[in-house]
C-alpha cells in the first residue's frame, strides 16, 4: 500500500551512524498513540549503546493508562521514558530538567578524569510528524522556520545551543518507520502521519473502525451509535448519522471515511492508544 525507499533509508542510516559519534546521547521522539509503529528500527539499533531520552509525544492525545504501560515496558536503565505535550510548557520544562540533569552528570564524570567539561551533545531523532519541529522550536524559545522534513528535500545539520550546558543535533533527512509491516503503515496513516492524498480512504477507514471496535468499542459508539460489524455497513451508518449523502441522496460513504479519520486523529474519539506494549 505504501512506498518505502531503500536508497533513501540507506543514506539516512549512514547519516545517523556519522551523526551518532559526534554526540553524548539521544532524544527520541515517539507518537504515544502508536510507540511501536512510530519508532525508526535505525535509531533502535544503532544507538541501542547510547544514553537516551524518549519522550511519547501527542500524549494528550493517547490513553493516559496505556501511555503509563508503555512508560514502564520502555524504561531501562539507560533510557528514561517521558510522556509529553510538545506544545504545553510543562512537557518543555520535563525534557529539559532531563538534559540538564545529564549536564550535570557529564560534568561530574569530565571533573573526576580531569578534563575541561563541554555541553552534553544530544542528537534529536523522529520520524515525520511526531512533533520534533515543535518541540525543538519551544526548547529553543524561537519559532523558527519548518525546514525539511519532507522526502526529497535536505538539510544540513543544525547545531542548537541550549544555555552553556546543552547542545541539540537536529538530524536531517527522513527517518523512515518499519513500512515493511503492513500494520506500521496502517496505524500511521490512522493517526495521520501520512499523506492522505495516497491512500484509499475508506478502506483505511474500514481498518480503523474494526480496531476501535475491538480496542474501543465504547467510543465508537457513543460517538456513531451502536455500529454494525461489517466495515462499509458501519461507514453507511456514519454517513446517515452526520448527514453525509452523494447528490442522487445515497450516503456518501467517502465522505463518512474522512469524517471518521478527522473524528479519530483530531481526537473527538477520546483520547486512544492504537498499540500495547505486550504484543
Ligand atoms: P515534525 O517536526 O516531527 O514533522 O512535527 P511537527 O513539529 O511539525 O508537528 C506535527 C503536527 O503535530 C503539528 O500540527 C503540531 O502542532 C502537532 N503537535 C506536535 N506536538 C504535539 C502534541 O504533543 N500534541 C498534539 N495534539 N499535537 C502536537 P499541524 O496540524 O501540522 O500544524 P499546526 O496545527 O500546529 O499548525
Amino acid at each position: 500500500m505504501i512506498n518505502w525507499y531503500p536508497g533513501h533509508m540507506t543514506k539516512a542510516r549512514r547519516a545517523m551512524e556519522e551523526d551518532l559519534k559526534l554526540v553524548d546521547m539521544i532524544l527520541e521522539i515517539r507518537d504515544a498513540r502508536v510507540p511501536r509503529s512510530s519508532l525508526n528500527p535505525d535509531i533502535a539499533e544503532l544507538g541501542r549503546n547510547k544514553r537516551r531520552i524518549l519522550l511519547l509525544n501527542k500524549a494528550d492525545l493517547a490513553d493516559a493508562a496505556l501511555t503509563a504501560e508503555w512508560i514502564s515496558a520502555l524504561s531501562s536503565e539507560s533510557v528514561t521514558v517521558l510522556s509529553a505535550d510538545a506544545r504545553s510548557l510543562a512537557s518543555v520544562k520535563a525534557v529539559r530538567r532531563q538534559m540538564d540533569q545529564a549536564s550535570a552528570e557529564k560534568a561530574e564524570k569530565d571533573k573526576r578524569r580531569g578534563i575541561v567539561s563541554r555541553p552534553v551533545r544530544i542528537m534529536v531523532v523522529g520520524i515525520p510528524n511526531v512533533g520534533k519541529s515543535t518541540l525543538i522550536n519551544s526548547l529553543a524559545g524561537r519559532a523558527s522556520a519548518k525546514t525539511g522534513d519532507k522526502p526529497g528535500v535536505t538539510r544540513g545539520n543544525q547545531w542548537i545551543r541550549l544555555g552553556k550546558t546543552v547542545e541539540l543535533l537536529d538530524t536531517p533527512g527522513i527517518l523512515w518507520p518499519k513500512f515493511e509491516d503492513p500494520a506500521v503503515g496502517m496505524h500511521l496513516a490512522l493517526i495521520g502521519s501520512i499523506n492522505d492524498d495516497i491512500l484509499p480512504v475508506e478502506e483505511l477507514a474500514s481498518d480503523g473502525i474494526a480496531l476501535l471496535a475491538q480496542r474501543y468499542p465504547q467510543a465508537l459508539a457513543a460517538k456513531y451509535g451502536e455500529l454494525p460489524t461489517q466495515p462499509y455497513e458501519a461507514l453507511v451508518q456514519i454517513a446517515e448519522k452526520n448527514q453525509l449523502r452523494k447528490k442522487g441522496g445515497d450516503p456518501d460513504t467517502e465522505k463518512a471515511a474522512a469524517r471518521f479519520l478527522d473524528d479519530l486523529r483530531k481526537g473527538r474519539l477520546g483520547a486512544l492508544t492504537l498499540e500495547d506494549p505486550s504484543v
